[in-house]
């Protein structure tokens, strides 16, 4: 660069960094910006890797050598990672706005309850995180899926906003390995038909990366590839019963021949003797010889379907460390949700509040991350806007129901001041995948009245799962003595001769334990900013009570007696409120008789 021409960057510069101040960023925000022009240029990339559907818990991370090699080695891998909805467009809409799904009420993949024209409706194009950062003066780019119902015929009305350059995968054929359609910044479609996905989106991703790399701006750069998630071949909408076909995934052909011997791990909870579960998961029949073999088939196509993108992790980190840009790039690699096949006897799919589908990876390599460190901490998707605007240095936004993750230091896993809890919820349907179902092959069934509401606590002490669904029924999983989720505890205080009677956890009745667990559900089941880190606060406003056990407190047991409890007065596929039972909880006050304040 010659000297007058980057004199003249610099002048551009610093006029964006005025831009930037003048939208809004606090004091404190400009003086740190202001005097030092390059400033700017210092703050990190950010790689940000998302894939759809991959598992925590069914081993696929472990046919990833790359990603062990060049992200797990290298930086932290959070091993307590949570979704906080476990479907990929509200998940995805979470996780790009910090809010959980009943904050955005984007709560399906489809509209009138969820999809991309029902975040464009709440109005989510013109705030959520790639706007955010471009505000900030970050180069914004990304390639692949950004959420379901984006298609060929709404990718322009209007465009995504936030991004100086995309490149989108485009519904129906969002999922055709071998038929992918992209749809480049605004120009028309393009159809790939007989290219593979994985291949094609690999291509756009390291053209957007090397674009990047050229420009003086920071950059933020999602690689959104549809792996492992099935095939689907549709010729409509994506909508059950409309000529869809669910498959598992295609393999690309040098793929083909790998792990012809790899099963799904038979873990106790892998299509059990006895049933499990409440509702529908209750009723499904162990699956037969054909059925579990058509599943381990299903297994190694999405083992199969992950090995483009881990050579793409690969290049990526080559491409980086050229460009000796590695060590102030952050590249972070997680999925949309978890996934479950045969646990429960469960078919291919995810939606489910069990562990498969709630935990995902979560692995982060960066300046100042921890090398090959497994953190315990809690964390879920609805932290990691608030940690991008952390590692960003910009000022946190109030409606953010997450709290930032410090990628810098080692967390407590036992500090209270880390939360405790993971708020699940779910409203709609649950869709089996694959040819395994009662409607019989090629002919996704549709399970109705998949609506519930859970929580999922846990430190050094305890480990628990608790959920209400829609039908009022509900779950109560001890996590240390049965972490396969077999054996529901939940009893009331009047199920006499009840099999887990006399039973304790943390040294109490399950009873009083499930009044805990129910009062913080009713609070975080309507929870919005900051009462979604501290939900306790809300119940205990004298703020004696951080977690469990402390609420625990025999002195609390009237007041937990008589807390209104969660329930549904019926099922339904969004989040409809006046369906939805009690949505305040009463508040403690110590020294004074609680209920005088009713
Ligand atoms: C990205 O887009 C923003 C908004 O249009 C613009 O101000 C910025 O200069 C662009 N950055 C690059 C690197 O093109
Ligand atoms: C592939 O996608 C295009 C649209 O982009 C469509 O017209 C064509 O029918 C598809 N081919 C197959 C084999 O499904
Ligand atoms: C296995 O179960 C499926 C239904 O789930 C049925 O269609 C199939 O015939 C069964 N196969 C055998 C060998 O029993
Ligand atoms: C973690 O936090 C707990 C609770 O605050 C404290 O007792 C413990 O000493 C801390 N451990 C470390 C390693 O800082
Ligand atoms: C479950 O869904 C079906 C079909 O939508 C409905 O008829 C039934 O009443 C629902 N069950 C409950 C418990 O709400
Ligand atoms: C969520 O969106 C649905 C569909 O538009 C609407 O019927 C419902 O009232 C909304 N829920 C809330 C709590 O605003």
């Amino acid at each position: 660069m010659k000297g007058i021409s980057l004199l003249n960057s610099l002048a551009i510069i610093l006029g964006v960094v005025q831009t930037t101040c003048a939208l809004g960023y606090n004091d404190q925000q400009q003086q740190i910006l202001a005097p030092a022009a390059n400033i700017k240029d210092n703050r990190p990339n950010i790689i940000f890797i998302l894939v759809d559907d991959q598992d925590l818990l069914l081993d696929s991370i472990n046919y990833m050598p790359n990603l062990n090699k060049h992200l797990a080695q290298e930086g932290t891998f959070y091993r307590n990672h949570f979704v906080t909805t476990a479907l990929c467009c509200p998940s995805r809409v979470s996780l790009l706005t910090g809010r959980l799904a009943h904050n955005t009420n984007v709560t399906d993949v489809n509209p009138p309850y969820g999809g991309y024209p029902k975040f464009v409706e709440r109005g989510f194009n013109e705030n959520y995180l790639p706007v955010w950062l471009q505000n900030a003066g970050y180069n914004t780019l990304y390639t692949g899926k950004l959420f379901n119902a984006h298609t060929v015929d709404n990718y322009n009305s209007p465009f995504a906003n936030g991004f100086n350059s995309s490149d989108f995968l485009l519904d129906p054929y969002t999922y055709s390995y071998l038929n992918a359609t992209f749809q480049r910044d605004s120009d028309p479609p393009v159809s790939y038909e007989g290219q593979y996905t994985t291949d094609i989106l690999k291509g756009k991703a390291l053209d957007l990366l090397e674009s990047a790399i050229s420009q003086t701006d920071p950059f933020f750069l999602t690689i959104a590839p549809v792996a492992p998630h099935s095939n689907v071949h549709s010729n409509g909408p994506i909508i059950p019963g409309v000529d869809l076909k669910i498959t598992a995934p295609i393999s690309a052909e040098r793929h083909k021949h790998l792990f012809k011997d790899v099963k799904i791990p038979r873990t106790p909870n892998f299509n059990p003797d006895e049933p499990s579960g409440v509702n529908w998961i209750a009723r499904l029949p162990k699956q037969n010889e054909s059925n579990i073999d058509y599943n381990d088939h299903f297994y190694r196509s999405r083992l199969r379907a992950l090995q483009p993108v881990d050579e793409l992790i690969s290049e990526v980190v080559d491409i980086l460390d050229e460009n000796h840009i590695l060590d102030n790039t952050y590249i972070i690699y997680t999925s949309d949700n978890g996934y479950h096949i045969g646990q429960h006897r469960l078919q291919a799919g995810k939606e489910c509040g069990f562990e498969e589908d709630i935990r995902v990876p979560f692995i982060v390599r960066g300046p100042g991350v921890l090398p090959n460190y497994e953190e315990l901490a809690i964390t879920t998707h609805i932290d990691i806007a608030p940690t991008l605007f952390d590692i960003t240095g910009l000022p946190l936004r109030s409606d953010f129901d997450g709290t930032p993750i410090p990628f810098k230091k080692e967390l407590n896993s036992s500090d209270p001041v880390r939360h405790e809890h993971v708020t699940v919820e779910y409203w709609g349907l649950a869709i089996p995948e694959g040819k395994y179902n009662t409607l019989g092959p090629d002919n996704p069934e549709i399970i109705t009245n998949n609506t519930y509401k859970s929580i999922r606590i846990l430190s050094s002490e305890y480990d628990l799962y608790y959920s209400v669904w829609c039908s009022n029924e509900h779950q109560l999983y001890d996590l240390k003595t049965d972490p396969y989720e077999l054996n529901n505890l939940y009893v009331t205080s009047d199920s006499p001769g009840n099999l887990n009677e006399g039973r304790e956890i943390l040294g109490v009745s399950l009873a009083k334990v499930i009044h805990r667990l129910d009062a913080l559900l009713l609070v975080l089941k309507s929870c919005q900013g900051q009462t979604c880190i501290r939900p306790w606060d809300v119940l205990h406003p004298e703020g004696k009570v951080e977690t469990i056990v402390d609420a625990l407190d025999a002195k609390y047991d009237e007041f937990y007696n008589v807390q209104s409890k969660v329930s549904f007065s019926r099922c339904e596929f969004g989040y409809i409120l006046d369906a939805e039972g009690p949505q305040t909880a009463l508040t403690y006050r110590d020294g004074i008789e609680w209920h005088h304040w009713v």
